[in-house]
């Protein structure tokens, strides 16, 4: 609707323009003719003034009117009675009176022998407001031009009048500014559709990228979190086995290397999803036997079970089924949900119990401490990344919990038991191989 508006607005305008423009040019031409008409009057009028003296006294006017046509005769008076210079006559004739010879003109034939035709809609001479001789008719003319004739015998007013000729304006050439615009205006449609579409797919590459880096800067701040841990143990083992070298003591220092690199290796895997996630490969997904993988996670966590004094308790169903998943995501769960329970019985002699059971839709695991538990601010936000009350803590163990058991398509619930301590419920779906 817009655009047809703007195209019969422009339209309009530039119709109008073109049409005022060729107009002006008509009237150009028209006065030009006017200037031309006047020039060859005024010479006529002054040829009057000039033939005068030469006219012979004899009437016979036929040689003097090969000349000057319009003069039709002339008279001789000696009585020196004053008369009016001009006296108009019928017919478009006057009476050009000189003291001595009077000349009667006729102003139509003046008009016939000028050199050019100049058509005018009307045409008029007068002297002293008093017609002489006129042309045409003056009705309805839009275009008028004056000028009197710079004569001191015959000062007379030359006027014309004129109207626009319509039909020889070029009309084809007036209108042709609306398909000029209708093909402007087309043009800038596509022009404008291109650009929206090219900026939508600009903004979904940009929304893409964005997501990306955002899922990067995720990625890294899990990776800190996730590394923490294992580079600590390794620390730890290392100066113990150092220790136990400088003491002379190696028997246990085989023990202490094979927990660091049971670490390393788990930094290793952790790099290893990390760039699986990178250039987004696949996560293999794996028969997971539980036991075993909650066993590793203790192995994993020895160090800070051992110097807080946990106990570490389990109980699987004996109808348990394995699970499928990418192993090291179930071990990130349980592992950060372990560090929890440990780091929340710092004062010792605290225990982690694990329950997993089964029922005919998933797996169910529920872990368990001694601790204080949840305080009611934690227990509503601790899934919301960088939440934390420990002075050392980032607050993102359970946001990546959270985001694990979501890509398993599972749900975890935090709580708190009857005594007191912090409950985590996990719950994963069994996939059709696993039933
Ligand atoms: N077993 C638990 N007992 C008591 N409080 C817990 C327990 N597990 C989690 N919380 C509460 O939930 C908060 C968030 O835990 P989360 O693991 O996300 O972060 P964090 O342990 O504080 O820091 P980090 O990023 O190092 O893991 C903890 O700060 C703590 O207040
Ligand atoms: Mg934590």
């Amino acid at each position: 609707m817009l655009r047809i508006i703007s195209w019969l607005l422009l339209t309009l305008l530039s119709c109008a323009g073109l049409g005022a423009w060729f107009l002006q040019q008509q009237f150009e031409d028209k006065s030009a003719d006017f200037r031309i008409l006047y020039r060859e009057i005024t010479v006529k009028l002054s040829q009057h003034d000039a033939i005068i003296p030469l006219l012979p006294v004899s009437q016979d006017a036929s040689e003097v009117q090969k000349i000057l046509p319009q003069i039709v005769l002339w008279r001789r008076h000696n009585n020196l009675e004053p008369r009016r210079p001009i006296v108009p006559e019928a017919n478009g004739r006057y009476w050009l009176n000189r003291p001595n010879l009077s000349l009667l003109i006729d102003l139509p034939t003046l008009l016939d022998t000028l050199g050019e035709k100049k058509t005018f809609q009307h045409l008029s001479i007068s002297w002293n407001n008093t017609l002489l001789c006129e042309q045409g008719t003056a009705a309805r003319s839009y275009w008028q031009w004056d000028k009197t004739v710079a004569s001191r015998t015959q000062p007379f007013l030359v006027s014309a009048s004129d109207s626009p000729a319509w039909a020889k304006l070029p009309w084809w050439l007036i209108a042709s500014p609306a398909l000029f615009w209708a093909l402007v205006i087309y043009l800038l449609t596509q022009y404008q559709a291109n650009k929206r579409r090219q900026d939508i797919a600009d903004l979904r590459a940009r929304y893409a990228e964005l997501t990306r880096l955002n899922s990067m800067g995720e990625l890294a701040a899990g990776m800190v979190h996730e590394l923490n841990q294992p580079l600590t143990a390794i620390m730890s083992y290392n100066q113990a086995a150092v220790r136990l070298i400088k003491q002379d003591n190696p028997a246990q220092v085989p023990e202490l290397l094979d927990a660091a690199v049971l670490q390393i290796k788990r930094i290793d895997a952790l790099l290893s999803q990390f760039r699986q996630k990178l250039t987004s490969e696949r996560t293999g997904y794996q028969r997971i036997d539980l036991p075993t993988l909650w066993q590793r996670v203790c192995k994993l966590l020895d160090n800070e079970l051992k110097s807080v004094k946990i106990r570490v308790t389990s109980h699987f169903a004996d109808d348990l089924p394995p699970l499928y998943a990418p192993p090291l995501w179930v071990e990130q769960i349980l592992h950060n949900i372990a560090s929890n329970a440990i780091q929340a019985q710092a004062s010792g002699a605290g225990w982690i119990h694990l329950e997993a059971s089964s029922d005919n839709n998933g797996i169910a695991l529920t872990v368990t401490d001694g601790g204080p538990g949840l305080s009611p601010e934690a227990l509503e936000q601790v899934f919301i990344p960088f939440f934390t009350t420990r002075g050392q803590g980032v607050g993102l163990g359970m946001a990546l919990a959270d985001t694990l058991v979501q890509r398993l398509n599972g749900t975890i619930e935090a709580g708190n038991t009857s005594e007191g301590g912090a409950c985590f419920r996990l719950w994963f779906p069994l996939k059709d191989e696993e039933k």
